[in-house]
This record gives structure tokens, C-alpha cells and sequence, in this order.
């Protein structure tokens, strides 16, 4: 007989908390400001947190002529600013004592004989028992030499029954034929089972929760399609400017470092089918169908669908701030987009005639992520007495960040005796809930990888499906006469172009 009783932790719908076995995680690209920022600082709190195995080790692999304890010194000194729950001198030294670095350039095999070594060594000392996860945090141009190298070391395949995983950041390639010479550089010296392809927003609570929202419930998802649903916002405003990344931007622009990757994983789980269990090709593979099934952009139609942005000097937060083109880094006459805003269809059952609209933006007036779902007004308004304006369709908003939460918006009477109607939310915020911090979206990344877990992380025909959209529409821009950059003001909405994409004169954006 099943066990239905409450403690039963699968009944009670509980993942059992799992720690990964032994094993040496390497960094490459590790003087770098990711592996400061976050990379280290979310080990830390695994650490803490009594997640990682004993006798794991990091070993650092960089450029820089820094030793052991120059690399230990720098990262700690980051880690106090970057851990959320701040440094324990003595739980430090423990984690640290499992630290080392190796200075080599990314195309010299010497350096990949010395990291042979010292995984040899790190193997029979702390009882890594061959099980390594590689990490790639340089610049992109650096992946294929880095995946070569290591397949040239032997170093792609453990040794006795160790496993070897690699992780790889964002952006993975620059449009469809970069992505895909990329992917196959992989294939030729790691399995897809091996490959770990990175996308932080996954490893978000509040993302994890869009599918357990959807399909831990039973009243929400009869409600989820074209018959209920009126149309889909999806926001990643920030505030911030270029923070230093100036030389990486230019070359990128909001399509290739928010939307390609954030705002399509977004879509994806808010539009996908069921899958037939929560597994990492289950989930997978719903999520490329629904790629797949999105509406490509002729390139001659794009600026029908598409908004494209750059700011200029304002103020944020009262701040004045400079314009993109000022920013270090930046070509004063520069066309890089700092905004988008697009309308995609989903030619399925489910979305046909639903416009998913997303957009992102630097120096917007507020950091807010979300995902709106915004339902078909009442077939009838049988209540007249007040203005029909006052009467809102009902939306569900699935916040990212920061407040995270779901808020659920209906109308309702005004108290008193004429029938007067207002909008008025349910609320349900993580923090009044749970009162828990959630971690980093990098601390529950980097644990699945080390669990061999590849739900969180893109597959490559996902990669691909998702440039292919991408692509046509950077082809498309690249036909249309050039936008009058800088065409809206640091710390407004965007082009006021963007309102053109809603369809319907009675839509308009969200003013979050
Ligand atoms: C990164 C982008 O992937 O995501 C940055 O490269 C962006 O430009 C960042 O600022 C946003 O992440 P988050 O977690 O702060 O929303």
C-alpha cells in the first residue's frame, strides 16, 4: 500500500535536501568580478548551510600572477560585501582551506597538465574521488579554447567512477550560428548530460515558483489559456546603468543580455504544457515546444513587433545620471539598444491571438520584475452607476523581484449605497509568508550541478530555439533606418513607441 500519511516528505510535496558527493569545483575566469561577487559568496552560504561535502575544494584558474593566499585574500575581502549572511572568521578558514589557484594562460596546455595535477592530488588528499564540476566564468571568446583544452587534457572524462560536469555562463553565443558552432565545440569533447548551460534567473524562488504555482494547483491553470486570457506582460525593469560593463555591453544590448536568456525563460514557464513529471528533459523539452511554437519574426515585420531604446542623461532615484552614451566604455554615437519591448504570438491551442509582450530596460524609474497575466474583461457590465473606466480586468501579477509575491487583482464594491466598483488586490508576499530569506539564485545552481540536477539549466536545442527568434530580429534592425538614439530620458518608462505594441487602445502597460 502507498503511504499517504502527512510525513511521508513526497506525499507532502517536500524535496529531500540532498548533499552532493565530494567533489572540486574549478573556476575558470577566477579574478573575475562574477566569481567575487557571487560565485564564492554562494559557496560560502552552501557552506554554511551545511550543504556542501566534506572535502570539497575550489581551485581558482586565471591569468593573473596572484598565489594561494593572494586568491584566498581577494575573495574573502569581496565575500564580506557580497554574502548575504556576511563572514564567519572561523567557518571561513575551514572553506577556504580547501582554496588554490592556478596562474595559466586559457590556450596553454601547461596549464591544464598542472590542473591534471592538482585534481590528481585533490582526488587522494580531500577524497574529491574524481567528481569535478568545471566552471567557465570568462568572456565568451574564451569558451571554445577553455572546452578544447580540457578535452586535449583528458580532462573531459573522470577518472575510475567520478563524474565531470561543466557549467557554463551566459551569453551563449551571439545569434544562431554562433550558438550553434558554440554547441558543437561542446559536443565534440563533453555529452549533453555533462553540459550545464547557466541562466541565474532560473535559480530564482520566485521563477522555481511559477511552476509550482501553476502545477501544484488546481484552480489557476483551467483559467490559463487564449479562452481567459487577454494578454501577458512581461517586465525586467532595472535602474541601474552599466555598473563598469561598458566594453561588454556595447557588443550585447538588452536583446542579447536580458532577453535572449531572462525574459524567454520567463515566457517559457509561464506559457509551457504540464510536463509529464517534474524532471530536467520533462520540463525541457515543454519548454522548447513552446519555443518552437512562438511566431518567427520576418525580418521585414520587426519594427511591427519590436521597441528599441537607448537612454539619454536624467535622473534615477533622484540621482542625475549621464546618458548611455557618456558611460565609460561606450562610442559616443553608439546604437546600442538599452530597452526593448516586443510582442510575441505563440501559434499553439493553448496562446493562439494571445500577445505575449515583454520588455526590459536599463535606467527605468524602479528595479521590478514580473509576470503579468492579464484575463478578459466580464462578457457584460451589469453595474453602470460608476464610470466604466473605474472597472480594471482582473490580473494576476507573479512578482520576481524585489517584494517578491502573487497578487491577484478583482473589483469590488465601494462600500456605501451607490454601486460603486474599485480594483482590490489578495496579496501574497514570500517574506509575510515564509519568513525566510531565499538564497541566491547561484547557490541553488551551483548545488544542482554538483547533484547532477539539470532541470534549472538550458539545453542546447533550447539555446538554439531561442536564438532563432532572437537572430531575425537583430537582422531586422539591422535593415530598418536607425532609431533617433537616445530616444527616451534616464529614469522614465522607455519610448513612448513601446505603448504602439498593445494592440488595443483600451491596453496599456503596467505602471509598476
Ligand atoms: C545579467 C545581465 O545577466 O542580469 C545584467 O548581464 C543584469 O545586465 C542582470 O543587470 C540582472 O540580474 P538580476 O538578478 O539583478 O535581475
Amino acid at each position: 500500500m502507498s503511504d499517504t500519511s502527512p510525513t511521508n516528505p513526497l506525499r507532502a510535496g517536500m524535496r529531500m535536501q540532498r548533499t552532493p558527493e565530494p567533489c572540486t569545483v574549478v573556476i575558470f575566469g577566477a579574478t573575475g568580478d562574477l566569481t567575487h561577487r557571487k560565485l564564492v559568496p554562494a559557496l560560502y552560504n552552501l557552506q554554511r548551510e551545511r550543504l556542501l561535502p566534506p572535502g570539497f575544494s575550489v581551485v581558482g584558474f586565471a591569468r593573473r600572477d596572484w598565489s594561494d593566499d593572494f586568491f584566498r585574500d581577494s575573495l574573502l575581502k569581496d565575500a564580506k560585501e557580497f554574502s548575504r549572511s556576511g563572514i564567519d572568521p572561523n567557518l571561513w578558514g575551514s572553506f577556504a582551506e580547501g582554496m588554490s589557484y592556478i596562474q595559466a594562460s586559457f590556450d596553454d596546455p601547461a596549464g591544464y597538465a598542472a590542473l591534471a595535477v592538482r585534481l590528481r592530488e585533490l582526488d587522494e588528499q580531500r577524497g574529491a574521488s574524481g567528481n569535478r564540476l568545471f566552471y567557465l566564468s570568462t568572456p565568451p571568446e574564451s569558451y571554445a579554447t577553455i572546452i578544447q583544452q580540457l578535452g586535449a587534457a583528458g580532462l573531459a572524462r573522470s577518472p575510475g567512477n567520478g563524474w565531470t560536469r561543466i557549467i557554463i555562463e551566459k551569453p551563449f553565443g551571439r545569434d544562431l550560428t554562433s550558438a550553434r558552432a558554440l554547441n558543437a565545440e561542446v559536443h565534440n569533447v563533453f555529452d549533453e548530460q555533462q553540459v550545464y548551460r547557466i541562466d541565474h534567473y532560473l535559480g530564482k524562488e520566485t521563477v522555481q515558483n511559477i511552476l509550482v504555482f501553476r502545477f501544484a494547483n488546481g484552480i489557476f491553470e483551467p483559467l490559463w489559456d487564449r479562452r481567459y486570457v487577454d494578454h501577458v506582460q512581461i517586465t525586467v525593469a532595472e535602474t541601474v546603468g552599466l555598473e563598469g560593463r561598458g566594453g561588454y555591453y556595447e557588443h550585447a544590448g538588452a536583446m542579447r543580455d536580458m532577453v535572449q536568456n531572462h525574459l524567454m525563460q520567463l515566457l517559457t514557464l509561464t506559457a509551457m504544457e504540464p510536463p509529464i513529471g517534474y524532471r530536467a528533459d520533462a520540463v525541457r523539452d515543454e519548454k522548447v515546444k513552446v519555443l518552437r511554437a512562438i511566431r518567427p519574426m520576418p525580418p521585414e515585420q520587426v519594427d511591427q513587433h519590436t521597441v528599441r531604446g537607448q537612454y539619454g542623461p536624467g535622473t534615477v532615484a533622484g540621482q542625475a545620471v549621464p546618458g548611455y552614451r557618456e558611460e565609460p566604455g561606450v562610442a559616443a554615437d553608439s546604437m546600442t539598444e538599452t530597452y526593448v519591448a516586443l510582442r510575441f504570438f505563440i501559434d499553439n491551442w493553448r496562446w493562439a491571438g494571445v500577445p505575449f509582450l515583454l520588455r526590459t530596460g536599463k535606467r527605468l524609474p524602479k528595479r521590478v520584475s514580473e509576470i503579468a497575466i492579464q484575463f478578459r474583461s466580464a462578457p457584460l457590465m451589469l453595474f453602470d452607476d460608476g464610470p466604466l473606466s473605474d472597472i480594471e480586468p482582473n490580473v494576476l501579477a507573479m512578482q520576481v523581484q524585489p517584494d517578491e509575491g502573487i497578487t491577484l487583482r478583482f473589483d469590488s464594491k465601494v462600500p456605501g449605497q451607490a454601486n460603486q466598483i474599485r480594483p482590490v488586490t489578495m496579496d501574497f508576499r514570500y517574506n509575510a509568508a515564509f519568513g525566510v530569506e531565499s538564497p541566491e539564485a547561484y547557490e541553488r545552481l551551483l548545488l544542482d550541478a554538483m547533484l547532477g540536477d539539470s532541470t534549472l539549466f538550458t539545453r542546447s536545442d533550447e539555446v538554439e530555439a531561442s536564438w532563432s527568434l532572437i537572430t531575425p530580429i537583430h537582422q531586422g534592425w539591422a535593415q530598418d533606418a536607425p532609431p533617433p538614439f537616445p530616444n527616451y530620458e534616464a529614469g522614465t518608462w522607455g519610448p513612448k513607441a513601446a505603448d504602439m505594441l498593445l494592440g488595443k487602445e483600451w491596453r496599456s502597460w503596467r505602471r509598476l
